[in-house]
């Protein structure tokens, strides 16, 4: 069937969807890159603002792009075809739906790296590495892992060869299943580590790192990458949830459900923070280590605990699940657009766009030891696509999404869409119309 005249299946309940997107949702962002960003951008102040971004603007963005999904009833770029068509809107608005796969192109080459790191972690407590180790020792391995090339090399491929096999066979839906009992173990999991660090010296500073915000450390940067990752965190500004609305039914309701999600999510981060800065305080190890502070932190406590050795293969184990899962969500789109603009099978259309996503990622991979040195606007091309995603194709893709839905389709049938009474709709209206749309532009431009 041709993918434009595709009508999807829908999910098998409500749960299944929800399952999905938080699949989607909770990944690396949440325990390798919220933690990271909150120890660099200086802690509450960031949280804040996260949370802000979170509740304010990306919970109205995913009931648009959900909205938007299930009225459009295929990929996101017709989807948006379709709409702008139907609604006597410009058709450059398809370019929301293209920049999203471009998006979600540029996120899975670089996210495939650092999935492949979880995996490397694996192994290393399997062997059980991380036992008796110091801090220094924990940064060793750590170190030893950017500096080679070769294993780096062998664990994205690795993680990548994972995402395209599951993709290429089609059995995505098959994970819900095993979704249903890894996203909560994984939950559990980051409990039993905040526990830990409750025991730890370090707790009380943690929490007042994480939540008695110090505002001499707010900046517009600060902003900007707390409104990026809101974006990211949720996989909004993507088409991603917009490919996820198209399945769902008539029935569910789209503001309780990404209630839900995004609670979940921002749980799952909370947790992750709270479980990695009290080891760091503890520990006296440095806040703004970047991309390596989970790497360095939590690897200290399953050296320490009894039985960590399976503590960090569970945990790490978990992870690349809720990593796997999140890049499936970033290659089906990719997939969809290649699958439909040439005459590629579904499964050679997985490889090619698959391999392309593998081959870009060598760059973000050597940017952690042979390209070190190699800047472009003085970024390495690790944080280059990085940057170039969170901080300004997500935004404005979003923004997209969210001023069609607004501005475009008829308000009354939205009303009652979202179930809404006459009095919330026109705080949803203000909202969507107004807020979001503004603070986006003016973090966005203040930056620029
Ligand atoms: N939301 C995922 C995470 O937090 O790890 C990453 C991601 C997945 C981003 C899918 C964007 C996306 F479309």
């Amino acid at each position: 069937m041709n993918a434009t005249t595709k009508v999807h299946a829908q999910w098998s309940s409500r749960m299944g969807f929800v399952l999905a997107a938080t699949g989607s949702a909770v990944g690396l962002g949440n325990i390798w890159k919220f933690p990271y960003m909150v120890g660099e951008s200086g802690g509450a102040a960031f949280v804040l603002v996260y949370l802000v971004c979170i509740f304010l603007i990306g919970l109205p963005i995913l009931v648009s792009e959900w909205l938007l999904g299930r009225r459009g009833q295929k990929n996101p770029i017709n989807t948006m075809r379709d709409m702008a068509e139907k609604n006597n809107a410009s058709k450059a608005w398809v370019l929301v739906g293209i920049s999203g796969v471009l998006g979600a192109f540029l996120i899975l080459s670089f996210y495939s790296v650092i999935g492949g790191w979880s995996l490397a972690y694996i192994k290393d407590a399997v062997v059980n590495n991380f036992s008796d180790q110091n801090a220094d020792g924990i940064a060793a391995i750590f170190n030893g892992l950017l500096a080679s090339p070769a294993q780096l090399l062998v664990w994205h491929s690795v993680f990548m060869l994972l995402v395209i096999g599951i993709v290429a066979r089609g059995v995505t839906k098959g994970l819900e299943g095993a979704a249903n009992i890894l996203m909560p173990a994984l939950g559990v999991l980051l409990l039993v580590l905040v526990a830990y660090g409750a025991t730890t010296s370090g707790f009380s500073q943690a929490l007042s790192f994480m939540f008695s915000p110090d505002w001499s450390q707010l900046t517009g940067k600060v902003v900007l990458s707390a409104l990026g990752h809101a974006f990211f965190t949720l996989s909004l500004g993507m088409g991603i949830m917009m490919a996820y609305g198209s399945y769902i039914g008539e029935d569910i309701d789209l503001l309780k459900t990404a209630r839900t999600v995004v609670i979940m999510d921002t749980v799952i981060a909370l947790a992750a923070g709270m479980a990695i800065f009290p080891i760091v305080f503890t520990e006296g190890l440095d806040l703004s280590s970047g991309p390596g502070l989970i790497f360095v932190t939590l690897p200290l406590a399953f050296g320490n605990i009894t039985g960590g050795w399976l503590v960090g293969l569970a945990f790490f184990a978990l992870l690349s699940f809720a990593a796997i899962t999140s890049a499936i969500s970033l290659l089906e789109p990719v997939v969809e657009f290649v699958e439909e603009r040439s005459p590629l099978s579904r499964a050679t259309s997985t490889v090619v766009s698959g391999f392309a996503a593998w081959a870009l990622g060598l760059l973000a991979l050597l940017s952690f030891n042979v390209l070190g040195d190699v800047l472009i606007f003085g970024l390495n091309f690790f944080d280059l696509l990085d940057q170039l995603t969170s901080k300004f194709m997500l935004p404005l893709t979003g923004l997209g999404g969210i001023l069609f839905m607004a501005w475009h389709l008829d308000k009354e049938s939205v009303r009652q869409e979202l179930n809404l009474d006459i009095y919330d709709f026109s705080l949803w209206s203000l909202l969507t119309r107004y807020l979001a749309p503004i603070a986006v532009l003016v973090v966005f431009f203040t930056n620029l």
